[in-house]
């Protein structure tokens, strides 16, 4: 065995699952961690119900050309998620390759002993709706696969959990049958084991450092494992009208060696609030303990790794990496129903664990969060310190996700701003439903407290109910220069500019949406800075137009940017157009974004058609983006001289040829 203690048989998961005994294969297609997840919680109820261990896959580690030689009495999962407009999660793309062309297997050329069933983890607002669980579902049937219980396709509009949880109950009771496994064989197994240490290294304690070079300051490559922290050099509110505000940030990247494209993501690390930290150390009875150094081991490595990096304190467990801000999700409270202080609160969390429409009415629709949850039950009032519960602290690590960080869309150019990279983010707060509590976003609120703090005024418990934060960091390392800092990473995108500025563009972003087309615009500009430089005042003769199509809701409520669009127009000799929708001007009709287009449509779709021109949508993936797209259809048809249907189709061709690109979320 390796260091792990898995089975080393390289890239072979066959030989991996025959040496190590086990029956079950999982491989997950995740971007984000959600997918393996799933697969890793698929794994642990297998094991605790059926005594069956399982190896949770990367399917980028092996290869695939041995699922023929799977024995007929194992079981293959997939839980793949869908990206954008049908396409894999990274770590996918080689085993959908793989299938899709003509694939050569080592014993034959059929996939009959091949036993598998699929989760699919996907957003029904988008059009190829689960398209790698469908994919991989046909292909393997085609290939003569048996695929032993049903296909499960999670929605992320509505309740993903809710549709794993309906999907593996039938998934488990299928494959059971089919395959003979038995009940009870498993019993309820820890998957950590949490050791308190009397005596550590303080220089290797990790008090939030988000990888070893963090805590080490060894310079090296910044990416999402080792995410940089990066001054805060400037913050404001772009608007502030009563209940919404919009954050304008801007992060110091001096030195850091990040670079970054117009167009790319910037990942932002956000801690949890203290109040949340504070509840979850009352709730295990830790507060005392607090400072007390950690340590974490998996008792299955396979199976579930530890989520974060040790040793540790249990304060920075709960304030830096683990996302107990979420709301509580069903399964996880109905598990921490043993562990309750009194009869009557084991009784309300069965109940949740086991009745869906109660969970949903009392905790669910209110996005409760397991702090919320155990407090209620416990019959603590909001603001009391809440009752303690003996659950042991590993089961708390392996019922909660890692914290992670929040994307935005960045709103700067590196050709105006090498050194910076700007976020606009909207602070999110929302009234789950009439008379709830209000929820606070993580990411945001943690932003809206660096701002506040950036500029002098220490956050404070706001009269709005927004939650403070610890801002300073590790060992106070989030202040650099006198200025906060917040970990980044930069994610490439596909969302980028055609290299010649001749080639018109159209861009469709309302509200946050307009984020990545202000770096657009800086783009253009510091290109036809240079261009006047080289070939004077008329250089952007030839240059295609630059269509931008904003909304907001009053002219002088949330325009964002207002004062700057003048300037980039100026300076782009008029090639730029701003169209601004406004919905709610005080006496005038509301206009959305998409009325806007119609009214311009057939220049737009001149510029799109016959001049191959790009066009770009940002913002709510919902139904904004939808109604765009349709605009955008008959917009396109007309332009070929066609129909609507027409349109789609010349849509869909814009899409594949990435002419058409979404930067989209909901
Ligand atoms: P969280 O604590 O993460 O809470 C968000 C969750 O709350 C949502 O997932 C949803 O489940 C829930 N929720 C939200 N509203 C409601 C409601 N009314 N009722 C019930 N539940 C609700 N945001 C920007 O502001 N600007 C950008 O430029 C930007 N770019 C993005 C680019 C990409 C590629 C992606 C994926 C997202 C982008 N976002 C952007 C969104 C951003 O990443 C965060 O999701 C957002 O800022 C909220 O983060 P948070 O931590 O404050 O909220
Ligand atoms: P509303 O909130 O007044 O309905 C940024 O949020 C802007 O986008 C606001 O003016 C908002 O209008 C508008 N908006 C909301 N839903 C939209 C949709 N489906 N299509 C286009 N714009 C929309």
């Amino acid at each position: 065995p390796s260091a792990n203690g898995v089975v080393d048989t390289g890239r072979d998961f066959v030989a991996s699952l025959k040496l190590s005994g086990k029956k079950i294969a999982i491989f997950y297609g995740s971007q984000t961690g959600t997918a393996e997840d799933y697969g890793t919680r698929i794994a642990k109820e297998a094991k605790a119900r059926f005594g069956l261990s399982s190896l949770v896959c990367d399917p980028e580690d092996y290869d695939f050309d041995n699922l023929d030689a799977v024995p007929d009495d194992c079981l293959v999962i997939f839980c793949l998620a869908t990206y954008g407009e049908g396409e894999p999660t990274d770590n996918a793309v080689q085993l959908m390759e793989f299938l899709k062309e003509d694939p050569q297997f080592s014993n034959g050329d059929k996939l009959d002993n091949l036993r598998y069933v699929v989760f699919g983890l996907g957003n029904s607002t988008y059009e190829y709706f689960n398209a790698m669980a469908r994919n991989i579902d046909d292909r393997l049937t085609q290939l003569g696969a048996k695929r032993v219980g049903p296909r499960g396709e999670g929605d992320d509009d509505k309740s993903m959990e809710e549709d794993y949880l309906a999907w593996k109950d039938d998934m488990f009771a299928a494959v059971q049958s089919e395959l003979g496994w038995e009940e009870g064989a498993g019993g309820d197994v820890a998957d950590f084991e949490v050791t308190e240490l009397d005596e550590v290294d303080d220089a290797k304690l990790y008090l939030g450092e988000l990888s070893a070079r963090a805590l080490t300051g060894t310079r090296g490559v910044f990416d999402a494992k080792n995410p940089y922290a990066a001054p805060l050099t400037q913050a404001k509110e772009l608007f502030e009208d009563g209940d919404r505000n919009c954050i304008f940030a801007e992060f110091d990247i001096t030195d850091s060696g990040i670079r970054y494209q117009t167009g790319d993501h910037v990942g932002v690390w956000p801690v949890n609030p203290e109040v949340e930290v504070e509840r979850m150390l009352s709730i295990l009875g830790l507060q005392d303990k607090r400072s007390k150094a950690i340590d974490v081991k998996s008792l299955d490595p396979a199976l579930a790794k530890v989520p974060f990096p040790v040793p540790t304190t249990y304060e920075t467990m709960f304030r830096n990496y683990l996302d107990i801000s979420a709301p509580a999700s069903r399964q996880s409270v109905g598990s921490f129903a043993k562990y309750a202080p009194t009869p009557e609160a084991k009784a309300m969390l069965e109940k949740l664990g086991s009745d869906k429409a109660y969970y949903h009415e009392t905790a669910g629709a209110k996005c409760l969060r397991l702090s919320e949850v155990l407090m209620l039950a416990a019959g603590d009032a909001p603001s009391a310190t809440p009752t303690p519960w003996s659950i042991p602290v590993d089961r708390i690590i392996g019922a909660i996700h890692r914290l992670q960080p929040r994307y935005y869309s960045i709103s700067s150019s590196p050709k105006l701003h090498p050194n910076a990279i700007h976020v606009t983010a909207v602070v999110l707060k929302y009234e789950p439903v009439p008379g709830a509590n209000k929820v606070f976003g993580v990411g945001t609120n943690y932003l809206l407290n660096l701002k506040q703090a950036a500029n002098g005024t220490p956050p404070s418990a706001r009269e709005d109910g927004a939650p403070v934060y610890a801002l300073d960091g590790p060992r106070g390392k989030y202040k650099k220069h006198d200025k906060l800092a917040a970990p980044i990473h930069v994610r490439r995108s596909n969302f980028r500019l055609p290299t010649s500025p001749k080639v018109p563009i159209v861009m469709v972003g309302p509200g946050t949406g307009v984020a990545p087309f202000r770096g657009f615009i800086q783009d253009r500009v510091a290109l036809a800075r240079k261009a006047r430089e080289k070939d004077g005042p008329d250089a952007l003769k030839d240059w295609g137009t630059i269509d931008l199509f904003y909304g907001c809701r009053r002219s002088t409520w949330d325009f964002l940017y207002r004062a700057e669009w003048d300037e980039y127009a100026k300076e782009l000799d008029g090639k730029f157009r701003l169209h601004v929708a406004l919905s709610r001007e005080e006496g005038q009709p509301k206009v959305y974004v998409q009325q806007l287009l119609r009214e311009e449509g057939d220049r737009i779709g001149q510029a799109l058609v016959q001049q191959k021109g790009y066009a770009y949508i940002c913002g709510d993936a919902g139904s904004m983006a939808k109604a765009v797209e349709r605009e955008l259809a008959t917009i396109l048809g007309k332009a070929k001289g066609g129909s609507d249907e027409d349109g789609e189709k010349e849509l869909k061709l814009l899409k594949d040829r990435n002419r058409l690109l979404l930067d989209v979320w909901s």
